[in-house]
């Protein structure tokens, strides 16, 4: 099969080196990929939607699988559709469950899915008066698509009328911030779940949890994660299940219902209170860094399971995985969240990648046959092991022979479930 991977991170680089292992796929393309995914497959320089399209007829690709949510929601599946080419990815339409923070929490309302307590509006005084009834800490959202950054907690009422008031206003995110969601904050723990779907079935692939704060400790700004790992001991049969009917199969079945089918990956991110699983939002697709960690402990064909999920045959899939935990460690620029800084070389030792310790690279570029970091996140050192604590001892191994000026990464990965 021939296949054409949309995005640029090391999640679409992780789904590149599952597939360059699958017997099933015989040529990878990605679009744009990295300075690193040319190891993989061939890098195409093409953004617009269009372009894509024919480029994959032209190729005569047999599937496209959208790593990143933004051609998600501008309707790449609804223009490959029309062309009948096959795209594992849902619809724009279903992809509203994460373009629009105000769409999923109404649609969990109305189908009585667990979620914190809200309103959405885009009107300040309804924001302010809604305020007034919570106890802090208060959540203020941005409804549109913020890239990870458009969620305040706030620590009193005052600041969360502030932030609802620089959202409503446009100056904090412009028009994504047009309307807001102001909700209850949940004490608990995170969990990243993930599910496989066709729009009817779905399988639940290993739960994952992501460590969001730029520093060791939980401490520092938010980022798009800095490592994850896979499969978290924080979850028991019973969560599970509650998980799967009360989440997955009502919003599987409510999508249905609402003529907006649910295809691709559900990513649910899920705060676990008191034994109770609660949606604190959806995303449209994997989760970078959870992504690096999940694939390399799928043993079932990794293009056969999308191309069934893409085609409706989702059935026919029987998911096996290796017995063995995966642990990601995320390494990123100096000035990473806030700031850009020039490239700097990286140099990894001889031996460094092993059959139980590799990297997803990401925002990295190649001049002359050196790889540099480019800014933000670079790469993730991800490690595998029959435990849990070898599979984060193997990832940080790694770590320590991976090397460029700057590099910041946590110390703590998988600190929940593991000492070290
Ligand atoms: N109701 C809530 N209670 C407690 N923490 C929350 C709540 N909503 C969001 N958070 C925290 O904020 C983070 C970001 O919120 P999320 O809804 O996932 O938005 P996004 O990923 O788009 O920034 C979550 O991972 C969680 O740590
Ligand atoms: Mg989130």
């Amino acid at each position: 099969m021939k296949v054409l991977i949309i995005g640029s991170g090391a999640r679409e680089y992780s789904i590149g080196l599952a597939l360059k292992k699958d017997k099933n796929c015989s040529c990878i393309y990605f679009a744009p990929g990295n300075g690193a995914t040319p190891a993989l497959g061939e890098n195409v320089a093409l953004a617009n939607l269009y372009d894509l399209a024919k480029f994959a007829l032209d190729n005569k690709i047999d599937l496209t699988i959208v790593g990143c949510e933004e051609p998600l929601s501008n309707g790449i599946v609804n223009i490959f559709r029309q062309l009948n080419l096959t795209i594992f990815g849902p619809t724009q339409a279903a992809a509203m469950l994460e373009a629009s923070k105000a769409f999923m929490k109404n649609f969990l309302a109305k189908y009585a899915i667990p979620t914190a307590k809200y309103i959405e509006t885009n009107s300040l005084e309804k924001a302010e008066a809604f305020i007034n009834t919570l106890n802090p800490p208060i959540v203020v959202k941005a409804d549109g698509l913020c890239g990870g950054k458009g969620v305040v907690i706030a620590r009193n009422l005052k600041d969360a009328k502030l932030a609802a008031e620089e959202m409503l206003s446009g100056t904090a995110f412009g028009t994504a911030g047009k309307r807001v969601v102001i909700e209850e904050f949940l004490d608990g723990y995170e969990l990243s779940v993930f599910a496989i779907t066709d729009g009817t079935d779905f399988i639940t692939l290993p739960i994952c949890q992501d460590h969001k704060r730029l520093l060791t400790g939980d401490l520092g700004p938010n980022t798009g994660g800095m490592g994850a790992y896979c499969p978290t001991p924080l979850v028991n049969k019973t969560l599970l299940d509650k998980i799967k009917t009360k989440i997955i199969r009502a919003t599987i079945n409510g999508m249905r219902s609402e003529g907006t089918p649910f295809e691709g990956v559900l990513f649910c991110g899920v705060m676990v209170v008191n034994g109770e699983p609660f949606v604190l939002e959806f995303n449209v697709r994997f989760g970078d860094p959870e992504c690096e960690s999940l694939m390399p402990l799928i043993k079932t064909s990794v293009v056969d399971l999308f191309y069934k999920a893409a085609t409706n045959r989702l059935k026919e899939i029987d998911i096996g995985y290796h017995v063995k935990f995966a642990a990601g460690v995320m390494v990123a620029s100096a000035g990473y969240p806030t700031k850009v800084t020039p490239p700097q070389p990286i140099t990894i030792e001889p031996g460094a990648e092993r059959s139980d310790a590799h990297i997803s690279y990401a925002g990295v570029t190649m001049k002359d046959g050196t790889l540099y970091a480019s800014g933000g996140r670079v790469l993730a050192c991800v490690g595998l092991g029959s435990t849990l604590l070898n599979a984060v001892e193997n990832a940080y191994d790694l770590v320590k022979k991976v090397h460029f000026e700057g590099m910041q990464y946590r110390n703590d990965i998988a600190y929940q479930a593991v000492k070290r």
